[in-house]
């Protein structure tokens, strides 16, 4: 009577040959991994973010997009993608940056109460930009604002003004109207 442990002879091989393939299938599935998140490292390294951030200058439409109060009117249009709020006077237009003075977050404008309000610390503004509440250090900046030949206001974000500085009496921190 045959041995039931008594092994084929010719199973070894073939074992062996299984083996082998799957260890070249395991490698070849690593590799391809490793392969694939190279690409994506080289891709992300050529096209980075910021080919994709907004233009710091660009124009958001004439004066009477933004129709003016006594007490100041706060556009909040541009505020997600531009990080602006326009704000106009019965006699200005000014741009005030929406990064918050204590540490960068984005306040919220409260129009019943009349302020930016930063979800952050707790740091009041006033629609002038000057801040009244809060670990806010000092008021939110201003950006350059003028009016192109095409009758549109331009905002330019790469010139700035800081209240602190003296930067506000600026006159291109502020479009007069007529
Ligand atoms: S970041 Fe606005 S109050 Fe701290």
């Amino acid at each position: 009577m045959a041995d039931a442990t008594t092994k084929n002879p010719t199973s070894a091989p073939q074992d062996t040959r299984r083996s082998f393939l799957e260890g070249v299938a395991v490698g070849w599935t690593i590799f391809s991994a490793a392969s694939a998140a190279g690409l994506l490292a080289t891709a992300r390294f050529l096209f980075p973010n910021d080919l994709f951030e907004p233009p710091t200058k660009f124009k958001i439409g004439p004066p009477s997009r933004f129709p003016g109060s006594k007490d100041g009117t706060v556009n909040e249009d541009f505020k997600s993608i531009n990080g602006i709020w326009i704000v106009s006077t019965a006699d200005e237009i000014y741009v005030l940056s929406t990064v918050c003075t204590h540490l960068g977050c984005t306040p919220n404008w409260l129009s019943a109460e009349r302020k930016f309000k930063c979800p952050c610390h707790g740091s009041g503004f006033y629609s002038s930009g000057i801040n009244f509440e809060g670990p806010a250090p000092r008021p939110l900046e201003k950006y350059k604002v003028s009016l192109a030949p095409d009758g549109q206001i331009e905002v330019d974000k790469s010139t700035k003004y800081q209240f602190e500085l003296g930067q506000w009496e600026d006159p291109n921190s502020r479009l007069k109207l007529a």
